[in-house]
């Protein structure tokens, strides 16, 4: 029997530069998706993939998220009282329990590489996985249970992945494919960020991975890639030079880029239409816009 994956890392020590003036004094992973954070879903996601601990990659002036998850109980006191049941029950589900928790910070903003590694004496000798709570995945099963499925058969380390236009594969960790399964793909080697007419493939790293202890000693060597950051691509890379396997996993499911403000409105809309208490009124706003649109062409 294979170690389960029971530990997950968050790397939220980013700046969310790109969602200022918000993230100024709005943790990026706190903007909401409907009415969760962007940070909720990333949880949600592996509690059903069967994580029991949940390691945070912080940075200055991210206390909000650890207040989020802390819990509150002058407020649940207040709903109690006003027979809210519904929304204690909401409220009841973003509680993490005692110690299932860590946050460690980051204290140099030196890549994805070193986030990881920072949580290196957490993970300890088994296998872990990696959450990029930038990248929502609407999926019947959600996207890192798949993976864990998926793992107990190949072992290894395992990328999720996704097929993406050429033209935008360069903002994206590629895989240099060996062998093609359909969902699952052998990986030979591993390109952080390449140039489009560099890039080996079209298959790009999505951000769920599950990972072993020696991709957190492939990070101890610090090596600069691209960006002049540490990569975790790279370290994953280093997986495959000294022999051992890697997979690419092409997941059910739709993916949003929300660390852009064009990929945050689409899942905007795309988790309202999801919604019973939403979708008639949004679908209907969505109409008239769209026939707003055409006749003014
Ligand atoms: C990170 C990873 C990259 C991956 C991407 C997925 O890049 O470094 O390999 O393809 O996430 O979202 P970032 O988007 O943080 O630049």
């Amino acid at each position: 029997m294979r170690n389960k994956v029971t530990k997950a890392i968050f790397p939220v020590a980013g700046l969310g530069t790109r969602f200022l003036p918000a993230t100024k004094s709005v943790p990026k992973e706190i903007m909401t998706l409907v009415d969760r954070p962007l940070i909720q879903y990333a949880i949600d996601e592996a509690r059903a993939a069967g994580i029991k601990e949940f390691i945070f990659v912080t940075s200055r002036g991210k206390s909000a998220l650890e207040d989020y998850f802390d819990h509150a109980p002058e407020l649940e006191t207040a709903l109690r009282k006003a027979g809210k049941t519904e929304l204690l029950q909401i409220l009841k589900n973003t509680n993490m329990e005692s110690g299932a928790i860590a946050y460690i910070r980051q204290h140099k903003a030196l890549g994805l590489g070193h986030a990881v590694w920072c949580a290196r004496r957490l993970i300890g000798d088994e296998p872990f996985a990696v959450i990029l709570p930038d990248d929502v995945i609407a999926a019947e099963q959600p996207c890192l249970q798949q993976m864990t499925e998926a793992y107990e058969e190949t072992g290894g380390a395992m990328v999720a992945a996704m097929d993406v236009p050429r033209e935008r594969i360069g903002s994206y960790g590629v895989l240099d494919l060996e062998d093609d399964k359909g969902d699952l793909v052998k990986v030979r080697g591993m390109v952080e960020k390449p140039t489009p007419d560099q890039a080996p493939s079209n298959l790009a790293v999505i951000g769920r991975y599950i990972l072993t202890p020696d991709v957190l000693k492939n990070l101890n060597r610090m090596k600069q890639g691209s960006g002049n950051e540490i990569q975790l691509t790279d370290a994953i890379a280093d997986e495959i030079a000294q022999g051992r396997d890697v997979y690419g996993y092409r997941f059910r499911g739709q993916r949003f880029d929300c660390g852009s403000k064009a990929g945050f409105l689409q899942a905007t809309v795309a988790f309202g239409l999801a919604r019973d208490d939403l979708r008639e009124d949004l679908l209907r706003y969505l109409h008239e816009l769209v026939s707003v649109e055409k006749a003014a062409q």
